[in-house]
């Protein structure tokens, strides 16, 4: 079956989207549209879409595609999510759908209702690396993991500074409305924690901290949860000029460890490498133990071809839903025990969900 797909928002990730869809072959790419008339255009001219616009709402008029992928930031999804439910169509919306946790709840019940699906981008339960841990985790490679961290360090700072400024403008645009970088990129690594322990958070302590004076928020983060197991999770992210890019992610279990990390250029714990990379240390058995697995920089086609298919078969997605629920309300409750400074309990509560409603803004 060939799919017709309707591109709102023609930003960065929105690149890595158009990108990944060149491979797959059932999908047609109707028409780009951006509040920049310029961007829409131009991805019609990289990517072959057959028109470009500025309205989304014209489009839905017109309605010749099946698919919508929203591309823009969270603070307009909902309305634009809402719309293209209510026209019929289905939707794939990049992370977070909304910081807003009724947003979120309200989106799936209208997918239901209106017999439409919906993805939201958490991409890297598609990576080949975060798969093969999963099944090692489970066969107990490193016996029980009692704890998990990833530690992500974005780096705006560069030695060039018009760059500088470009990529802090940027990260700043990310973390306009509330958001904090363990929002913003924590929101994957909480996702992955639920799908590579099984387990649910039961309390979370975070602290962050603004390195720059304009920085919309925090933009330093650190996070720490336990789990249902009694096992712990730290999250750290940091979008800033004043820190260096690193990336440092590792389970840590009672019969060894697994240190994991991309592909690419950042400065790594261990050796760069064109691949995923997953290095073990198990008790039982000595020495250390290396293993690549294919890389994408963002496994995005996957996520699409996988969408197409639950679309075609009519698939329950209401597993999909409630784990972006959980992750949305695991990162939300993070910057509720920022500014509260105290631990805060799940399931989350009335009052926890109304001070969380006054914390993010549109
Ligand atoms: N999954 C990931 O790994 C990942 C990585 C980066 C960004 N993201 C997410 O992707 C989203 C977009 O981020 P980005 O980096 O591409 O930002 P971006 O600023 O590069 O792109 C957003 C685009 O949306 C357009 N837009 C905004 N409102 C619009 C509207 N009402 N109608 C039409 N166009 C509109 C903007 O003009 C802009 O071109 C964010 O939610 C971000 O968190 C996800």
């Amino acid at each position: 079956m060939k799919h017709r797909l309707l591109l709102i928002g023609c930003g960065n990730m929105a690149r890595v989207h158009c990108t990944a869809f060149k491979e797959i072959n059932n999908l047609r790419l109707v028409a780009a549209v951006d509040m920049d008339l310029e961007r829409a255009k131009s991805f019609q001219q990289s990517y072959g879409f057959e028109r470009a616009g500025t309205s989304w709402e014209d489009e839905l008029e017109k309605g010749d595609f099946d698919v919508v992928l929203v591309a823009t930031h969270w603070q307009v999804r909902f309305e634009i999510m809402k719309a293209c439910i209510e026209a019929g169509k289905h939707v794939l919306a990049e992370k977070p759908l909304s910081m807003i946790l009724g947003e979120v709840e309200s989106i799936f019940e209208l997918a239901n209702k209106n017999h439409v699906k919906v993805r939201v981008g958490m991409m890297e339960r598609f990576r080949p690396m975060f798969l093969q841990m999963g099944e090692w985790l489970k066969k107990g490679y490193i016996g029980r993991p009692h704890a998990f961290s990833f530690m992500h360090h974005q780096s705006s700072g560069s030695l060039i500074p018009e760059h500088t400024e470009g990529a802090w403008n940027y990260q700043k645009n990310l973390l306009k409305g509330g958001a904090t970088p363990n929002v913003d990129c924590g929101i994957h690594k909480c996702d992955l924690v639920r799908m590579l322990s099984g387990k649910e958070p039961v309390s979370v302590i975070s602290h962050g901290r603004k390195l720059e004076a304009d920085a919309p928020s925090n933009n330093f983060t650190h996070s720490v949860f336990t789990m249902s197991d009694g096992s712990i999770f730290t999250l750290e992210d940091c979008y800033s000029r004043n820190t260096r890019g690193f990336i440092h992610m590792w389970v840590l279990g009672d019969g060894g460890m697994m240190q994991f990390e991309y592909a690419g250029s950042h400065a790594r714990p261990t050796p760069g490498s064109q691949e995923d990379c997953i290095v073990i240390w198990r008790r039982e058995k000595p020495g250390t133990e290396t293993y690549h697995t294919p890389a994408a920089l963002k496994p995005v086609g996957p996520q699409m071809e996988s969408f197409l298919k639950e679309i075609e078969k009519d698939a329950d997605l209401n597993w999909h839903y409630e784990n972006v629920t959980k992750a949305t309300e695991m990162v939300a409750a993070t910057v509720l025990s920022e500014s509260r400074k105290e631990i805060v309990k799940f399931p989350l509560s009335a009052k926890d969900r109304k001070d969380i409603g006054k914390l993010f803004w549109k």
